[in-house]
């Protein structure tokens, strides 16, 4: 084992990954068992899990994968109760699935800020009391992250609930932290920009190498490229890792960038400006005549 794997210390763990099949879920739980660490994979998507089934298990850890929707309790103490069959332990908790619609506050209605509120927030206060109890009862911490967005740390027009579960989310990092820091059962969030993938609407993995998205990266994201899966897995492995041993309540921004260049943007030939350069207004104005 070199260096980096023994201060790591992921070989043998087991780590859960809801959503782990698809979209940022499944880079994750590659990289987990990439690392050596034993895999319990839950996704509602059942063709996803089919089509990773003979890659997670050609890995010489233990599998378990299970389609299974987080938003309902049964369905989850079912996959907890089959993860204490298989495994007879958790140490490492990953919480993937969140999303929702595009509609500003004054359109929408109660059910559907229900469906958002489930997708993002409770069933993280459902997952987190499975494995809270179990990492309790082994006695020998344990790490938990969530997938959460740079929207939890900004305003998000037309998608007020997501980021406010988002939001929510972060803040539940932070009590969790203070909560069960006595049992070394350390709670923080990634939280991702653009990372291109079947939910994350508009940019699909195949346009990226347009000149529109190309340019709209440049612009907009310091390191000048959208996301790959395996940037934001990089970061929940540290996390989970030992070498983020005295890391808890906190948040990894894994953006690239735009977190900090909030309302920056790197225009073609101006450069980064916080405004509109004049010949762009210019531009837009003799546009509009
Ligand atoms: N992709 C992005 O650009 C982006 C940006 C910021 C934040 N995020 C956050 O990252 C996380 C992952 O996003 P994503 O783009 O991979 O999409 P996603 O969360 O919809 O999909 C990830 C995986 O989770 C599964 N999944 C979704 N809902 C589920 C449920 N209810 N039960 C079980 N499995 C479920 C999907 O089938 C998929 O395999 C989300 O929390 C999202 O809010 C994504």
């Amino acid at each position: 084992m070199g260096y980096l794997e023994d201060r790591a210390g992921l070989a043998g763990k087991v780590a859960v990954v809801t959503g782990g099949a698809g979209g940022l879920g499944w880079p994750i739980a590659r990289d987990l068992a990439r690392a050596g660490a034993h895999v319990a994979i839950c996704d509602r998507d059942a063709d996803a899990l089919t089509a990773i089934a003979p890659e997670i298990t050609a890995f010489p850890v233990k599998s378990l994968l299970r389609r299974a929707d987080v938003r309902e309790p049964e369905a989850m103490a079912a996959f907890f109760a089959e993860i204490d069959e298989t495994f007879g332990r958790i140490d490492i908790l990953v919480d993937v699935p969140g999303g929702g619609f595009v509609a500003p506050l004054m359109d929408t209605n109660a059910k559907g800020w229900n469906a958002i509120i489930r997708q993002n927030f409770l069933y993280v206060l459902d997952t987190t009391q499975h494995a809270v109890r179990r990492m309790k009862a082994q006695g020998s911490g344990g790490s938990i992250i969530y997938v959460t967005s740079v929207e939890a740390h900004r305003a998000v027009p037309n998608r007020a609930v997501y980021g406010a579960m988002k939001a929510g989310v972060t803040n539940l990092a932070k009590t969790l932290a203070l909560e069960l820091g006595a049992d070394r059962i350390r709670i923080n969030t990634v939280a991702p920009d653009i990372f291109p993938t079947a939910a994350s609407g508009g940019l699909s993995p195949e346009t990226l190498g347009s000149p529109e998205s190309m340019l709209s990266a440049k612009m907009t994201v310091p390191l000048e490229h959208f996301g790959a899966g395996e940037e934001l897995s990089g970061c929940v492995l540290f996390l989970a890792s030992d070498l983020a041993g005295y890391v808890t309540g906190t948040t990894l921004h894994v953006d690239g960038g735009t977190y900090a260049s909030s309302g920056w943007f790197n225009w073609p030939d101006a450069g980064w400006v916080n405004t509109v350069p004049p010949e762009t207004l210019d531009f837009l104005v003799s546009g509009s005549d």
